[in-house]
Formats: structure tokens, C-alpha cells, sequence
């Protein structure tokens, strides 16, 4: 039969046939009762489409629900199990926070509700400034970005603001390390600055000589990933920080990996000005798939008067606190309608109250979990640094390549075996990179199995295993031209038939 799709059930593979291909004319899920069909409803008939019009497949209720339950098991998730892609940092997502979310007087707050008719959702709001605000120790913040990259890009126009406001115009350069989250030098790009790239030492930290050498007057800035993105910590921030205020230019530290430091760190006490966290890498909120993500911008005082508004501020009252809509005197403005996306905030409040006084543990386990990797596949795969790991473990396969094997086909043959891939050949500092990050949520037991996998893989890989160049061999999508994929991506299904 044509346009039959495979698929895994208790480990063997089926061929199966799509729901257009089991439609048979006049098959049908639901039947209306006859009171229904004899609604005094006039369509008008230009409005009227028939079935072949809008090619529906005319299928069963079972089939239907067969079909969505068959497409829900063809995706990955971290639902299903470990998701190793480091730098994401794809944790579980507590179903409290679903719950809460979906609570009625969060899920139907109207954006535009009156403010006295919104208080439980403005309070919540303002819980989560405060207490991000009391873990940073950075006295301003807004949620308003809907991702860490736009939260870059805001941060940046208060950097923008900020030296508007001082006539320093003249500095127009942001000194970047190779060490960055990639979308560093795109935001600052797309801010209207220029990247000048610092390198970093043979151990993946930022050159401190390298940075002073850099650091002329036409410099806006430096943004700096701390944890950085070979899952080390920075250790020369605040010195770095005082350098960079005597030449009247400010501190970005991207924040995104902060699932590694929170209740650990002061970012204030280091001299940061600006620094993102993503809700949905720190705090639990769902990712992936483009969003919708959400980020704190948290600043120090030089550019708090510069922040998006709306921001929720709390006033006391004789009928007690009250909390009410502000925007700070200079803002840039807003980066976002309403406070940011809502659920996004309600969700990472809600994983922040469920550990309390403990959220440092958070960062104890994830940093605990990615040492255990570490320390497991070290002796099989190569370190990118010699330094302790934070967040996430990454390593090469500088010991493997020389047998015609390398990164792209242990990612691909671990697909085989029920995992989804780390992040692989990035940092592109690091050749042939395989990037772990196991995140605070995976048991001992769940770690240990998978670096038994990737043990296994490695032992493939050194005997020549030519078989791993033709995996995964078990998915529903098998070995894919990626670059044709990316360059003419087929988007539904009648183009692809055609
Ligand atoms: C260090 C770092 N910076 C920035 C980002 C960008 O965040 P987003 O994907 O939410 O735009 C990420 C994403 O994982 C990151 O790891």
C-alpha cells in the first residue's frame, strides 16, 4: 500500500497506513442526533465546503484516536524519558504547574482586565519579580521576554538606553567570548552593535588578559555566559565587572544556565547589570518547539529606570495590599504585550513555592547529576575542559574519530536506543562536541543506564562499527538528508504527495 509509515511497538516494527489512506467514503465518527441536524441554521452556501473540498479523511473514532495516540509515540519527549540536549536544559515539567496554571482564576484572567478585578494574577506577577529579584540580589526586573534570545535583546536595549542617556554614543562594540550561547552575537547584532570576539584560555574561561587588551572606550559592553556553554563556571566576573565600569561600560551576564547557580551565587555581589534567566531552563516551564518560552530580565540600579514596563508594583492600603500596573521612568517601552507570557510566570512561581527555602537544590542536584555523567563517560569520551563541571558535561569524540566514526553517528545510533541525542558540535569551539546535560530531575538509576548506552556506543565506535552509519534503523523517521530537510522542508502532507 502507498504512503505507509513504520512504526515501533514492543520493540518490532510495523508498516502502517496513514489516516488519509484508511479514509472510505461515508465513514464517520460521530452521528448528531436528528433534533441537531434540523437546527434552523442557514449557511450561506458560498460558505459551504463539502468533504473531497477540504480533503478530510473520513475515518472512525478509533481510528481517530489511534492515529493521534500512534503520532504522540513518534515524538520525543521528556515525558518518555531522559532528554540529554544539553545547553537546553530539557527538564520535567511538574504537573502542579500545569495544575495551577490551568486554575480558573489564572487560565481565564482576561489580559485586559481592570486591574481591581486582577489582583490574584498581578500578585503572582509580583511574587515572582520579588523572589527572582531576592535570588539574584538585583534590585530591578521585568518578565516581559517571551524567550532567553529576546530577553538578550531587551537587555540590550537598556544597554542601548543607558549609554543614550550618559552621550556615550561612541561605544557601539560588545565584547563577546567564544564561550557564548550563540545567540549572543546574533542579539547584539540585531541591537545594532558590533561582536568583537574574545578568545577563551585552554580551559574554556574567559582570557582576562585577552578581555583587558579589548576593552577600549568604544566598548558598550561585555556579554558573558556564566555557567558557560563548555559547563564552566566564570570565575572572574566581579573583577571583570569593575574593569568594565571604570571604562563606563556595562556587565551582560546571560543567565541561561542558571539551573546551575540558583541560591548558590549572588549575581548582584558580582557586578552584573544585566543578566537573562530563562523561565523555562531554571524554573520548570515547557520548552521546546519555539516557545512559548518566557525570561526575567534582572538589573542592577544603572539601568532599572530603563526596564519595559508593565511592571507590578505592590501599595498598601486600608483594605490591605493592593497591587497595581507601573512602568519605569525612562523605559524603552514594551518588549511584549501584557506582563510577559502569563502561564510562563504562573508555572515557574509554582515550581519556585513547591521548594521553599530549598531551591538551592535545584542546583545541588543538577550539578550533582551532570558530575556523574562526567565522571562515568570520561574515561570513554574526551573532556572539553580539564575544569569541574556545573550543569552539564561536554565532551569530544577526539578519541574516536580517527576510526571513521564519530559524533553525528553515536547521536544517531543512540536514537536506537530510546534516546533523544545530546546537543552535538556545539560550542563549535570544541571539535566533534557532544553536549550533555542530565538536569536536576533524572534519578541515579537514569543516568547510569544512560551512560551505559553511551558506553556501549563508544566500544562500537572504536571496533569500527560501520553498521552505526546507516542508524537509527527503529525510529519513524530513519537517516534524513538534513541539509535538504532545512533547505526544502516539506510542511504538510498533499505536498508531499504531490
Ligand atoms: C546560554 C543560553 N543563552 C541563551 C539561550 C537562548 O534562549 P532561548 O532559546 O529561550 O531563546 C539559551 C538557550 O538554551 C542558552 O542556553
Amino acid at each position: 500500500m502507498q504512503n505507509q509509515l513504520s512504526t515501533t511497538r514492543n520493540g518490532q516494527i510495523f508498516e502502517e497506513p496513514l489516516i488519509f489512506e484508511r479514509s472510505r467514503p461515508g465513514r464517520i465518527g460521530v452521528s448528531f442526533p436528528a433534533d441537531d441536524a434540523s437546527l434552523p441554521i442557514e449557511i450561506d452556501s458560498s460558505l459551504l465546503r463539502s468533504a473531497e473540498d477540504i480533503h478530510l479523511p473520513e475515518v472512525s473514532e478509533p481510528e481517530v484516536v489511534r492515529h493521534f495516540t500512534r503520532l504522540s509515540t513518534w515524538n520525543y519527549g521528556i515525558d518518555l524519558n531522559l532528554y540529554p540536549l544539553g545547553s537546553c536544559t530539557m527538564k520535567y515539567n511538574p504537573r502542579i504547574n500545569e495544575e495551577i496554571a490551568a486554575s480558573a482564576q489564572f487560565a481565564d484572567l482576561h489580559p485586559n482586565t481592570p486591574e481591581k478585578y486582577a489582583q490574584a494574577g498581578l500578585r503572582a506577577v509580583y511574587e515572582l519579580q520579588e523572589v527572582l529579584k531576592t535570588v539574584t540580589d538585583m534590585p530591578g526586573i521585568t518578565l516581559q521576554p517571551a524567550a532567553g534570545a529576546h530577553g538578550e535583546l531587551t537587555g540590550l536595549f537598556l544597554v542601548k538606553a543607558y549609554l543614550k542617556k550618559k552621550g556615550d554614543t561612541h561605544k557601539t562594540v560588545v565584547l563577546v567570548p567564544d564561550s557564548a550561547h550563540g545567540t549572543n552575537p546574533a542579539s547584539c547584532t540585531l541591537a545594532g552593535f558590533t561582536v568583537r570576539e574574545l578568545p577563551s584560555t585552554a580551559e574554556g574561561l574567559l582570557d582576562v588578559e585577552e578581555f583587558k587588551k579589548a576593552l577600549t572606550p568604544d566598548v558598550a559592553a561585555l556579554m558573558i555566559t556564566n555557567p558557560n556553554t563548555l559547563g564552566i563556571f566564570e570565575t572572574n566576573i566581579p573583577l571583570v565587572a569593575d574593569l568594565l565600569h571604570k571604562n563606563g561600560s556595562l556587565l551582560y551576564m546571560d543567565g541561561a544556565n542558571y539551573n546551575a547557580i540558583v541560591g548558590k551565587v549572588s549575581i548582584g555581589k558580582m557586578g552584573v547589570d544585566i543578566s537573562h534567566l530563562n523561565l523555562h531552563k531554571t524554573f520548570s516551564t515547557p520548552h521546546g518547539g519555539g516557545g512559548p518560552g518566557a525570561a526575567a530580565v534582572v538589573v542592577s540600579d544603572r539601568v532599572r529606570e530603563f526596564l519595559p514596563g508593565p511592571i507590578v508594583e505592590k501599595k498598601e492600603s486600608s483594605q490591605g495590599p493592593v497591587y497595581v500596573v507601573t512602568s519605569p521612568s525612562a523605559s524603552i517601552g514594551r518588549v511584549k504585550a501584557g506582563p510577559g507570557h502569563f502561564g510562563m510566570i504562573i508555572r515557574a512561581l509554582t515550581y519556585i513555592l513547591s521548594y521553599g527555602n530549598e531551591l538551592h537544590r535545584v542546583a545541588e542536584q543538577a550539578v550533582l547529576n551532570a558530575n556523574l555523567v562526567r565522571k562515568s563517560l570520561q574515561e570513554v569520551f574526551e573532556p572539553a575542559s580539564g575544569l569541574d563541571t556545573m550543569h552539564e558535561a561536554v565532551f569530544s569524540d577526539a578519541k574516536q574519530r580517527k576510526t571513521g566514526l564519530e559524533t553525528i553517528h553515536l547521536a544517531k545510533t543512540l536514537i536506537d536506543y530510546g534516546y533523544h541525542p545530546p546537543t552535538i558540535y556545539f560550542p563549535l569551539s570544541v571539535h566533534g562536541a557532544i553536549m550533555i546535560e542530565p538536569t536536576e530531575t533524572e534519578s541515579p538509576e537514569t543516568i547510569a543506564h544512560f551512560c551505559a548506552v553511551m558506553k556501549d556506543l563508544a566500544a562500537r565506535m572504536n571496533g569500527q562499527d560501520e553498521s552505526m552509519k546507516s542508524s537509527p534503523t527503529r525510529s519513524f523517521v530513519r537517516r534524513i538528508d538534513e541539509v535538504e530537510a532545512a533547505r526544502k522542508p516539506v510542511l504538510n502532507y498533499f505536498t508531499k504527495k504531490a
